[in-house]
């Protein structure tokens, strides 16, 4: 299915699966839980799911013969220190459009986590005023139009790598390692959980999903609290990217499974429960999720567990995106643990 389109490597290849044995059981032991460690699968500036994208845009950004890579996230966005760190492996220059998507309470915040390792990845960074939106910017055209204006030649990333043509396709992969990784474990997983904002990530996976008539059991948790845009985004991607990967089914709106109880208050401030689930999963497995992502996807998974969603007996496999260096931004919120 992937074999005809270039990919650069970014990753160290496939990502361990671990069993979350503790968070089982003090959940009450009826399913089974496992992690899809994302956040652990590249030595590039912390890693995370953006890399899997970018595998297959690289390429396209080289033959381009683009110098400069431009795209566009909140103050904290994981994508932004993906493709600044993207930009220094490749050898080009990085222009980063940091919006401010989310209202905060440290003062650190635009120092410290991605932003800070974005800088020193020596990217540019173009802090604005625009607030949170999924779709094409503003802000982000006019950064593509000042590079031309000052003689560079820019590649457009769109924000999350999601509605770039062949931003689907890296998660696409991740179905068919999960299907490899299956046959080695000697059973197939029930459900797959995984945290949506931009779109992409869930796309590709019910792409690759769809290969064996899975795509429902993709769970998306939003947690851009704008979930009517992140479905509609979801099922373009998806769409695009079954044609070009000449996917045989066809995609429905059913298709895409998108439970919008969990991104509240608002996108990148976490709820009191966001809080416990990333608490706990710290507490029992020493495993780090974000307030802006990951904390979501935990809480809605620990809450869906607990609410008997997945049958007794379910094996559920929670992807984890990364997203880890934000928390530094939340220092606050997080002052006594
Ligand atoms: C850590 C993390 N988790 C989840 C997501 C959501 O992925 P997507 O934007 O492809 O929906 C992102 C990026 O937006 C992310 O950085």
């Amino acid at each position: 299915m992937l074999k005809k389109f270039p990919r650069y490597p970014l990753t160290f290849g496939p990502t361990p699966i671990e069993k979350l044995d503790r968070l089982g059981k003090h959940l009450g032991g009826k399913v089974e839980i496992y992690a899809k460690r994302e956040d652990c699968n590249s030595g590039l500036a912390f890693g995370g799911s953006k890399l899997r994208k970018l595998e297959y845009i690289v390429p396209d950004a080289i033959a381009s013969d683009a110098d400069t890579l431009v795209t566009v996230g909140g103050v904290q966005s994981n994508h932004t220190r993906m493709v600044a760190a993207v930009a220094a492996k490749i050898g080009m220059k990085c222009l980063l459009v940091q919006e401010s998507w989310v209202p905060h309470d440290d003062v650190v915040y635009d120092r410290v986590g991605n932003i800070l390792l974005s800088r020193i990845l020596g990217a540019e960074v173009r802090l604005v005023d625009e607030g949170f939106d999924i779709g094409i910017r503003y802000s982000w055209e006019e950064a593509l139009h000042d590079v031309k204006a000052r003689g560079g030649r820019p590649y457009a990333i769109p924000a999350g790598a999601s509605v770039h043509k062949y931003g689907g396709l890296g998660y696409v992969g991740f179905a068919y390692e999960v299907r490899d990784q299956e046959k080695q474990l000697g059973f197939a997983f029930d459900y797959i959980v995984v945290s949506t904002v931009t779109g992409s990530t869930h796309a590709g996976m019910i792409v690759g999903f769809a290969k064996d008539g899975r795509q429902r059991n993709v769970i998306g948790i939003d947690a851009s609290a704008t979930p009517a845009k992140s479905k509609a985004q979801v099922l373009s991607i998806a769409k695009r990217t079954a044609m070009l990967v000449e996917l045989e089914t066809e995609l429905v709106e059913a298709d895409v499974v998108l439970l919008q109880d969990y991104a509240y208050p608002r996108y990148g401030v976490p709820s009191e429960e966001t809080k416990e689930a990333i608490r706990l999963c710290a507490r029992l497995e020493g495993m780090i999720t974000d307030p802006v992502y990951e904390g979501k996807s935990m809480q809605g998974m620990i809450d869906l567990v607990q609410k008997g969603f997945f049958p007794e007996g379910s094996r559920v496999l929670y992807a984890h995106l990364g997203g880890a260096p934000a928390i530094n931004g939340y220092g606050y919120t997080f002052r006594n643990g």
